[in-house]
């Protein structure tokens, strides 16, 4: 039976007591995106693309949101926001604030192995959502063939070295001057 389909959804309860809804990500959800690239901070941005990114451009939403959920899947993290006030100015038509992203991608070379990335919003982190995202993203990579996941982090990423220590306790770590490999046998996921 596959679990992680259009109509998946999951729920964590943050720090401040807020509900994320975790789900697959959709072609609707670009603003979330757009939005949330313009609250996250310059770090958490470029701990996961590796360069400054302060807004996504109109082709990498449409390569971020329109997936096929098979080669390439991404389960999404989003919260209301509480009251009109935490609303994006001059937007009153999302009451959704997106807050977090897993994507895996599968390699064309060898169809088992895919390379992950995932990120939380800088609101939320050390709150248990990476792993949340993390351990649906390698469930859901398993539902489709996929056997190992593949990454690379910075090599001064603590954040990411303890979550992927506490998902994948047997990964396998490669440092390369700046950047860190790692790659574990999804089976040993929790
Ligand atoms: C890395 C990242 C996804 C972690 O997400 P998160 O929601 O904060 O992580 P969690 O709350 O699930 O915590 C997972 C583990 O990491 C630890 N951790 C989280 N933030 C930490 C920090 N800033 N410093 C040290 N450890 C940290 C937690 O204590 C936990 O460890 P434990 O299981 O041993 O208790 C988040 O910090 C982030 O989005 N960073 C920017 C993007 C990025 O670096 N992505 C990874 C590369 S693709």
């Amino acid at each position: 039976m596959v679990v992680y389909t259009p109509e998946w959804q999951s729920f964590h309860r943050l720090k401040d007591g807020t509900v994320a809804v975790l789900r697959l990500v959709r072609p609707s959800d670009k603003p979330l995106f757009r939005q949330a690239a313009a609250e996250m901070s310059a770090e958490t941005m470029a701990s996961r693309f590796f360069s400054p990114k302060p807004r996504f451009s109109d082709s990498e939403l449409t390569y971020l949101t329109e997936v096929d959920a098979i080669d390439h899947l991404a389960v999404v993290a989003l919260r209301r926001r509480s009251r009109a006030g935490d609303r994006p100015v001059g937007d009153e038509t999302t009451d959704w604030q997106g807050i977090g992203a897993a994507r895996f991608i599968r390699h064309q070379d060898d169809p088992t192995i895919a390379e992950f990335a995932v990120l939380v919003h800088d609101q939320c982190q050390n709150a248990g959502l990476g792993r949340e995202l993390l351990h649906h993203l390698a469930q859901a990579a398993q539902e489709r063939g996929i056997k190992r996941f593949k990454g690379d982090i910075l090599a001064t990423n603590t954040a990411a070295f303890r979550l992927i220590d506490s998902v994948a306790p047997g990964a396998e770590w490669l440092t390369n001057g700046i950047i860190a490999i790692v790659e574990w046998d999804l089976r040993h996921s929790r």
